[in-house]
C-alpha cells in the first residue's frame, strides 16, 4: 500500500537537527513531482508561526499545515484556512473560567502570548505525574468545562476544545481529502503527537530523540523507530 499523505509534526521531530531537516529536504524534492504523497505539517506552534520556522529551516513548503494542537488548518499553497474545515468549536469552552482554575492550579505558569488563541490555552508545568494532570482534568470537569487536556514533554500543558487534537485534525483532512487512514503515515516525538499514532490505520514513524510518553503509547502500533 503506497502512503498518499505524510504528516510530520515540526520540532523534535523534523526540526532540532539541520543536518537531518536538510537530508529531509532533500529527500523529499527527490521525489517525482506530482506523484510522491501529500506533505503535512502538525504541529502545536501557530500557523504564522509554523510557517517562519518552515522558512528559517528550509524546509518544503508543505500541502498542508495543521496548526496550533489540530485548532487551525491551512494550505499554505493557496495562502488561507481550508474553509471547509474551519469548525464551531464545542460548547463547554469558556476562556475565562478555564484561566481561573489553571491559575488556582499550583505551579502553572501561563505561556507567552504568541502561543495562545481564543481556543488554546496553553501553560507550562514542570514534570508533572499523570496523577496531576489527571487531578487538573477533575478539576476542570468539576467546574462544568468539557475540554481536552494535552500533556507533553514533561512540560507543556495544552487545553483545548473538546474532540480537538492533532489526530482529529488530521482525521477530518484525511476525510476532506478522501485519503483512507491507511495510506497515511505519521511521525512525531512527544505527547501531543500519540493521537496521530493512534488514528486506526496509520503507520507511525517515532524519531529516535521521542519522549517516553510517545514510545510507551505506541507499543503494539504498527510503528518504525528512527
Ligand atoms: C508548541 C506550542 C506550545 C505547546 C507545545 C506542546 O511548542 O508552541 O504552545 O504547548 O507545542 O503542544
Ligand atoms: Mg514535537
Amino acid at each position: 500500500m503506497s502512503i498518499r499523505l505524510f504528516c510530520a509534526d515540526l520540532d523534535g521531530t523534523l526540526v532540532g537537527n539541520p543536518e537531518s531537516s536538510r537530508r529531509f529536504r532533500i529527500a523529499w524534492e527527490g521525489l517525482e513531482e506530482g506523484r510522491g504523497p501529500l506533505l503535512c505539517y502538525n504541529t502545536g506552534r501557530l500557523v504564522d508561526d509554523a510557517m517562519s520556522l518552515i522558512g528559517h529551516e528550509g524546509l518544503p513548503v508543505p500541502d498542508y499545515v495543521i496548526g496550533g494542537i489540530g485548532t487551525q488548518i491551512h494550505a499554505p499553497r493557496l495562502e488561507r484556512p481550508v474553509p471547509e474545515l474551519g469548525r464551531s468549536w464545542a460548547s463547554g469552552w469558556d476562556l475565562e473560567r478555564i484561566e481561573q482554575v489553571l491559575l488556582g492550579f499550583p505551579g502553572v505558569i501561563r505561556q507567552p502570548p504568541r502561543h495562545l488563541h481564543p481556543y488554546k490555552s496553553s501553560w507550562y508545568l514542570h514534570r508533572a505525574t499523570d496523577e496531576t494532570v489527571a487531578d487538573l482534568r477533575q478539576q476542570l470537569a468539576r467546574a462544568g468545562l468539557a475540554v481536552t487536556v494535552v500533556y507533553s514533554s514533561m512540560r507543556d500543558l495544552d487545553v483545548l476544545p473538546l474532540d480537538t487534537d492533532k489526530g482529529k485534525a488530521l482525521q477530518r483532512l484525511c476525510e476532506h481529502l478522501d485519503i483512507p487512514l491507511h495510506a497515511v503515515l505519521v511521525a512525531g516525538d512527544s505527547g501531543n503527537d500519540i493521537s496521530m499514532f493512534l488514528l486506526p490505520g496509520v503507520r507511525g514513524s517515532v524519531v529516535e530523540n521521542a519522549q517516553p510518553e510517545l514510545h510507551g503509547a505506541v507499543v503494539g502500533r504498527p510503528t518504525f523507530t528512527a
